[in-house]
């Protein structure tokens, strides 16, 4: 389906291309000392964009792009969309038969055609005029919101090698934005540990015990107000920003769950990185995947969950042999780069071992989720079954939440088996006997019997 905004896009794209085509042939006529209807790029106005008719003009003006970032910004955008526009950089100098120097760029592995390096950049903003060259260096220093915002950066220099020889190298997501109009949600991979949690649960339906619950009420709080206390109080230059919340206690009380539910309720996506698996799995790549994975979440809003976050606790200082280490630097990483995100972070952990105090100081809460006591007990199995089951004659819940000291994930098992059974029987009553024996299965997995 082609919707309005891509149509937009397609067209907003066309004259910024035209545009771009222009900066570029005027750019080598100069160079090469041929005739030219200008005496400087920056005489070619670009093309006004309606910010609201394509996501390209939306984002163009969003940042407010001055020329030379427009300029930067199709250059690295040419190759994904339209990429012989820049075989006229693939010319050889007749004279000593290799490639201009002072174009920069490089080949792809596969890829045939030219991709462009900080020094084309350069070259098209400013030619061979080495001050006007060095004053646009700035655009690829490390505060430029177009590294600051994951946009635009220039990666892979060789070692010694000049940083403008690195890649112009466009984030996938801005690639995608501008281009399709929409934000692809990143697939899990080794490269990208994480996956997106979801849940069909509503707010309503999590039972947290009061002290829990106001506890994680302050995080949507953070999450809702947390840019005004920032920003318009002012209160940035004091406190770091993001939030990170550790949330330990027993399997099934809802940890994932409440990390899924603060997401839903506030709009933002949650994503889930299982640490025991990263850590283990990925030693020694750990590190660079797992910033990517910080990179893509920083201003996107997302909300980071750690999973089996033990893997960060204690032992730290335990080194037995490399792979320890390994795991010791990976750790301190890690901590790390939790502080210094941005957004939310969220760890969850079934033990609250070793915390030591160099790390609780990082959090702003610590939220216990206890085993639910009995009157939660009997909300949750209250709520659990399907409605189009209703419970024989004789089943008192009252009576099993009061008797059986299960979580909301043993209970939620419990419903699965129980009424699995009653289907199989080709019925739709569930009865006492397939809850008692599905709570039975329960308390063997944890090795309590009834
Ligand atoms: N407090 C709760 N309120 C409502 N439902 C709950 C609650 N706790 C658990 N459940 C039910 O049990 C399921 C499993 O819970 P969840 O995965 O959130 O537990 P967890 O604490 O993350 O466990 P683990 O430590 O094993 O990861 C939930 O999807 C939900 O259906
Ligand atoms: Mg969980």
């Amino acid at each position: 389906m082609v919707t309005g905004i891509a149509i937009g896009n397609a067209t907003a794209l066309k004259s910024e291309l035209d545009w771009f085509f222009k900066l570029l042939d005027t750019r080598i006529k100069l160079h090469f000392g041929h005739e030219c209807t200008y005496s400087d790029i920056f005489e070619i106005t670009p093309p006004e964009l309606d910010p609201s008719g394509s996501m390209y003009g939306h984002f163009i003006n969003h940042y407010d792009l001055t020329f030379a970032e427009r300029a930067v910004f199709v250059l690295s955008l040419v190759p994904h969309i339209k990429p012989h526009l820049l075989d006229v950089f693939l010319s050889t100098d007749a004279a000593s038969s290799r490639r201009f120097t002072e174009f920069g760029g490089r080949n792809g592995t596969a890829y045939q055609g030219f991709l462009p390096t900080g020094e084309t950049a350069l070259f098209l903003l400013a030619g061979d005029d080495v001050e006007k060259r060095l004053s646009f260096q700035y655009l690829f220093d490390a505060d430029h919101f177009f590294a600051q915002h994951n946009i635009l950066r220039i990666e892979g220099a060789g070692e010694n090698e000049p940083e403008m020889s690195g890649l112009l190298t466009l984030s996938r997501d801005i690639i995608d934005l501008v281009t399709t109009g929409k934000m692809r949600r990143p697939a899990f991979s080794a490269d990208f540990p994480a996956r997106r949690l979801e849940t069909g649960l509503d707010w309503d339906d999590l039972v947290l015990d009061p002290y829990t619950l106001s506890q994680v009420l302050e995080i949507k709080a953070w999450i809702e107000h947390g840019d005004e206390l920032l920003n318009d109080l002012g209160l940035g230059r004091k406190l770091k920003p993001g939030y990170r919340a550790l949330f330990y206690g027993p399997p099934g009380t809802g940890k994932t769950l409440t990390a899924s539910l603060i997401g839903k309720v506030t709009g933002r996506d949650v994503y889930r990185i299982d640490l025991s698996m990263v850590v283990s799995k990925y030693i020694g790549e750990t590190e660079k995947n797992l910033e990517k994975v910080f990179q893509r979440a920083e201003h996107k809003d997302w909300i980071l969950f750690f999973d089996e976050a033990d893997a960060l606790f204690g032992k730290r200082t335990n080194i037995n042999d490399a792979h320890d280490r390994f795991a010791n630097q990976e750790i301190s990483y890690l901590l790390q780069r939790v502080e210094d995100y941005a957004g939310v972070v969220i760890l969850a952990s079934n033990m609250r071992s070793n915390l030591d105090e160099a790390f609780t100081r990082r959090f702003q809460s610590i939220i216990h989720f206890p085993m639910p006591r009995q009157n939660d007990r009997l909300r949750l199995w209250n709520n659990a079954f399907s409605e189009k089951t209703p419970l024989e004659a004789g089943v008192d819940l009252r009576k099993i939440a009061a008797e059986y000291e299960l979580s909301g994930g043993a209970i939620m098992n419990v419903v699965r088996y129980a009424t699995l059974m009653t289907l199989k029987k080709k019925s739709r009553v569930i009865s006492l006997d397939d809850i008692l024996e599905g709570i039975r299965k329960e308390l063997q997995k944890e090795g309590r019997t009834s």
